[in-house]
C-alpha cells in the first residue's frame, strides 16, 4: 500500500484528533472525532515520536518557555532517559528527586518539582536511573498508569504540563501518551518525512482504544524547515496533503540560535527573544492554546 492509501485510511477510520484543529482546516470529517475534553481540561501535552533528532526536546522547552512567557505556569516532565531537557534548562543531570523516584512510588510528583531559570516554568527532571525503568515497568501491575496518577494532583497547579517523551514507542512513551490529553508529533522536514509516522499515529490509535479514551492528537509539528530550498517546500506540501487537518499552521524554522540555547541551559525566549526561532514557539504557543 502506498504511504498516501495507508495515512489516508489510517485517519480517516481509527485516528481522533482534535475537533479545533480539524475545524481550522475547515475538514468535513469534524462531526466524526468526538472531543471528550474542554479547553480548560486539556492540561497534558505529550510530545512524541519513535524517531530521534526531530525537533522533541527544542519543543517541550520552548513551547514551554513561550506559554510561561504568557503568564501560565507550566510544567516540563522529561521522561528521556537522555535528560536533555533536563540540562538544556541548566539542570545537571542527578538533580534529585526524579521522575524516575516518581515512577518507582518513591516521592510525589510534587516533590519531584524543580524550579528553573524561567519565570513559572517548571521541571520534573529525568535522570540516569530511567534507563532501567523500560525494563523495570513493564513488571509492576498497572505500570502504564503511573505517570498518569502521579501527575493527576499537579494538573489544577499548573496551566500547562509537558512531556518530553524518548525516541522509542516503550514504556516510557506509553506512559506519556497514557498521562496526556493531547500529543504533539513533530516532523523533521526532511526527505524521510513521512517514514515511521504511521508507526507513531498507530500507537497513538492504540493507546487510545485501550488506555486512555480522553487522548487525541493536537497536530504535527514541522520542524527544521528551510524555505528556501525546493526539498523543505516539497516535503512541507507532501506532509499536509498526506495528513490533512492534522498539521499545525505553524512551522519552525532551522535556526541557529534553537541550537545553540541548550548550551546556556535556557531556552531560546531567554538566550535570543527576538530571533526566527523565539517567533516560531511564540506562534506555536498560540496556536496550541487556540487549538483545544
Ligand atoms: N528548528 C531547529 N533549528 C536548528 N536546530 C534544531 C532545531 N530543532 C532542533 N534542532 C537541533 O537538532 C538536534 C535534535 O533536536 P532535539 O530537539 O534534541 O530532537 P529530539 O528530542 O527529537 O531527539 C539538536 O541538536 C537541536 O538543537
Ligand atoms: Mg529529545
Amino acid at each position: 500500500m502506498s504511504p498516501r492509501g495507508l495515512a489516508g485510511e489510517f485517519i480517516g477510520r481509527t485516528l481522533r484528533v482534535s475537533g479545533a484543529a480539524r475545524r481550522a482546516h475547515g475538514d468535513p470529517r469534524t462531526t466524526t472525532a468526538p472531543r471528550t475534553a474542554t479547553v480548560s481540561d486539556v492540561r497534558v501535552f505529550a510530545i512524541a515520536n519513535q524517531k530521534g533528532g526531530v525537533g522533541k526536546t527544542t519543543t517541550a522547552v520552548n513551547l514551554a518557555a513561550a506559554v510561561a512567557g504568557a503568564g501560565y505556569d507550566v510544567l516540563i516532565v522529561d521522561i528521556d532517559p537522555q535528560a536533555n531537557a533536563t540540562v538544556g534548562l541548566g539542570q545537571p543531570r542527578d538533580l534529585e528527586p526524579n521522575v524516575y523516584a516518581v515512577l518507582c512510588g518513591e516521592c510525589t510528583a510534587e516533590q519531584a518539582v524543580h524550579a528553573t531559570p524561567v519565570d513559572r516554568l517548571w521541571l520534573l527532571p529525568s535522570g540516569r536511573d530511567l534507563v532501567g525503568a523500560s525494563v523495570e515497568l513493564p513488571t509492576v501491575a498497572r505500570s502504564e498508569q503511573r505517570l498518569r496518577d502521579a501527575l493527576a494532583p499537579l494538573r489544577e497547579r499548573f496551566g500547562f504540563i509537558l512531556i518530553d517523551c524518548p525516541p522509542s514507542l516503550g514504556p516510557l512513551t506509553v506512559n506519556a501518551l497514557v498521562a496526556a490529553d493531547r500529543v504533539i508529533v513533530p516532523v523533521q522536514t526532511e526527505y524521510y518525512a513521512l517514514e515511521g509516522l504511521a508507526q507513531v499515529l498507530d500507537t497513538i490509535s492504540l493507546i487510545q482504544r485501550e488506555l486512555n479514551p480522553r487522548l487525541s492528537v493536537a497536530g504535527m509539528l514541522l520542524t527544521m524547515h528551510d524555505n528556501r530550498t525546493r526539498l523543505g517546500r516539497d516535503v512541507e506540501r507532501d506532509v499536509r496533503e498526506h495528513f490533512p487537518g492534522l498539521v499545525f499552521d505553524t512551522v519552525i524554522p532551522r535556526n541557529v540560535r534553537l541550537s545553540e540555547a541548550p548550551s546556556f541551559g535556557v531556552p531560546v525566549t531567554l538566550h535570543d527573544p527576538f530571533c526566527a526561532g523565539s517567533d516560531a514557539y511564540v506562534a506555536l504557543a498560540r496556536e496550541v492554546a487556540a487549538g483545544g
